[in-house]
């Protein structure tokens, strides 16, 4: 797949700008309900210099453990701004940037945990992104990653689907997507832990880059 190009790069970010506003009440009630305790089981695994990529209006910064050292990417200034007025609060030494998930902009094995939650369904090239996330981790780093995917039951994928029709054209979020299976296939990762719930529609996994 190649990297959307600028123009819808432009446009999903014209997006998120319009979702920042109401970003957080939406999303405490997803986390509340669909999501679990995924932002700590993410965060408290992440050691040393971390990067978290699409990082939103910085919902996971106040999760991670005292001793990290982060620095965030995300697409849209709404959502970033949000981040840094967050940031101020409960992680001050985060560094916080714009930046696009398809071109990380920081040299190739830099970082010792990167960090990517409930964005890889919205990133339109996730197969850039998560070689991106590979290069930028040093051999033997964490790469954590968390989202909403496909359903393990047969009928929630239909109503997925059907979803899909709506979500992608309209936010460029996809339903149907689970990153996981591009992780468990590529033999640069060892697996140390993966856990699927909520009717299978939640993935959170944590792997170990090899090589
Ligand atoms: C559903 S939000 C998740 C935000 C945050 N990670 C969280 O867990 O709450 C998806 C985020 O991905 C960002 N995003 C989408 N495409 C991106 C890209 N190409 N590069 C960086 N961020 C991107 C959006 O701007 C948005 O903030």
């Amino acid at each position: 797949m190649v990297v959307d190009s600028t123009h819808r790069l432009a446009r999903w970010q014209r997006f998120w700008d319009k979702q920042a506003a109401g970003y957080d009440k939406h999303m405490t009630l997803l986390d509340r309900v669909l999501f679990r305790d995924t932002r700590s089981w993410i965060c408290s695994r992440a050691r040393g210099q971390v990067l978290e990529v699409a990082v939103g209006t910085g919902l996971n910064l106040e999760h991670y453990p005292a001793g990290t050292s982060l620095t965030g990417i995300e697409l849209s200034p709404d959502m970033l701004a949000q981040a840094h007025t967050r940031a101020a609060d409960v992680r001050p030494d985060a560094r916080l940037a714009p930046g696009d998930a398809h071109a990380l902009d920081f040299p190739d094995a830099s970082f010792d945990t990167v960090v990517c939650t409930f964005s890889l369904c919205a990133i339109p090239a996730t197969d850039i992104a998560l070689a991106e996330m590979s290069r930028v981790l040093r051999p033997g780093g964490t790469l954590l990653l968390a989202d909403h995917v496909a359903s393990s039951i047969r009928p929630v994928r239909w109503i997925q689907r059907a979803l899909e029709l709506v979500s992608i054209p309209i936010g460029g979020e996809h339903f149907l997507r689970r990153p996981s299976i591009a992780i468990t296939g590529d033999e640069s990762f060892s697996i140390e832990d993966i856990d699927r719930f909520t009717l299978g529609l939640v993935e959170r996994l944590h792997a170990r880059k090899v090589f």
